[in-house]
């Protein structure tokens, strides 16, 4: 079996391999993972060449930092991105795994946003203890804007800014304390007004280049290209229909919630030329972001060793060209998408 290859991170001299590991899963991310079954997920990864595992403070409120540094501890060349923006304050009302944020995280501890110079250095600090490694290699700005702060974006904002929040991340890449930094979001023009005011190594986009959408060649991708700054594409199946399609019963998930009407219709279109040319749905929402130049890797949730050694399967099916073309033929992809026979 051929390696997974690697892609370079930004001008970090850092590299990573085109297929990563999204560590929410491990933080209980909507459903209990057991401790052996996590274990198994990220050893089986590391095993298949996922190198590059992403986690958070948020993922189970430090319960997946903890389950990856347990993995990665010892393991040469992995690339560890974690993330700041989020302190942990103890919290003993905690007492047991119902669901809060999203996670059903066991962990003692309450979520506080902090985005400023402090708060970033004590984030990193906490991270590199609960991972219980010396060093982190990339840092991402975690959920910065409006579309999960809404109307307290604006205060947020200035903590980061004018708060020294981005002078902390500027510091620890001058000091090599880590490879670099850049924003984890799952909006776009975020990522653009943070560019304004830093050099960014990489952009987490999660859920906003995919399958279905692709407003990120606007303006984005061309500041990307033209910064030097890398993207790795977090939410590749938009939290679940571009991997499980449309045709199995129970909910269909789109961006952490219900897929809406308008969201299957177009997966439908988009399963219906897949299953004319025998292609797998999840197999061309992995190979499509891939195909642009400015993606150095794709990181889907995965929370057990069967669904890694799928996703290397669906990572390395091969796709027919005229797949490709007929999605563009239909309007079901921007003509301007490069796909992965432009690179052929
Ligand atoms: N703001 C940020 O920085 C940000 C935001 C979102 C995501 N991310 C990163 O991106 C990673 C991935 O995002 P995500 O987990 O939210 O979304 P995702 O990868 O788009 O979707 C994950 C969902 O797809 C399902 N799935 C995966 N492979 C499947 C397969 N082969 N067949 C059927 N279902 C499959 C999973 O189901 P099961 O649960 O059954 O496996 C899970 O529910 C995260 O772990 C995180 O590292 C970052």
């Amino acid at each position: 079996m051929t390696a997974i290859p690697h892609r370079p991170i930004g001008r970090t001299g850092l590299t990573v391999p085109e297929l990563g590991f999204g560590a929410a899963s491990l933080g209980n991310l909507y459903a209990p993972v057991s401790d052996a079954d996590a274990r198994g997920a990220i050893d089986a990864a590391l095993a298949a060449g996922l190198r590059y595992v992403d986690t958070a403070p948020h993922y189970g409120r430090g319960l997946s930092e903890r389950r990856v540094g347990e993995a990665v501890r010892l393991q040469p060349d992995v690339v560890i991105s974690t993330k700041v923006g989020r302190l942990m304050d103890p919290d003993p009302s905690v007492t047991d795994d119902r669901e809060r944020d999203g996670f059903r995280s066991p962990m003692p501890f309450r979520m506080r946003y902090d985005y400023s110079h402090d708060g970033i250095l004590r984030s990193h600090e906490h991270s590199l203890q609960r991972l219980g490694v010396a060093r982190v290699d990339l840092l991402y700005v975690h959920d910065i804007g409006g579309y999960t702060h809404g109307d307290a974006a604006g205060g947020y904002w200035q903590q980061l800014t004018t708060g020294g929040g981005l002078k902390a991340l500027e510091r620890l890449r001058d000091e090599g304390s880590i490879a670099g930094f850049g924003v984890g979001v799952n909006e776009i023009q975020v990522c653009l007004d943070v560019m304004q005011e830093a050099r960014l190594d990489a952009i987490l986009l999660a859920g906003r280049y995919t399958l279905l959408e692709q407003n990120a060649l606007d303006a984005l991708f061309p500041a990307c290209a033209a910064a030097g700054t890398s993207i790795v594409i977090g939410g590749p199946y938009n939290s679940g229909i571009l991997a499980t399609g449309t045709k199995r019963g129970g909910t269909l998930h789109y961006d952490y919630g219900p897929a809406p009407e308008t969201v299957v219709a177009k997966v439908r279109g988009i399963e219906a030329v897949a299953d004319r040319h025998g292609v797998r749905l999840p197999a061309a929402a992995l190979a499509f972001v891939l195909a642009h130049p400015q993606v150095a890797s794709v990181i889907p949730g995965i929370g057990s060793a069967a669904r890694v050694a799928q996703t290397v399967e669906l990572y390395r099916e091969a796709i027919p060209a005229a797949f490709w073309q007929e999605l563009r033929a239909a309007g079901l992809l921007r003509a301007d998408a490069p796909v992965p026979e432009d690179a052929a």
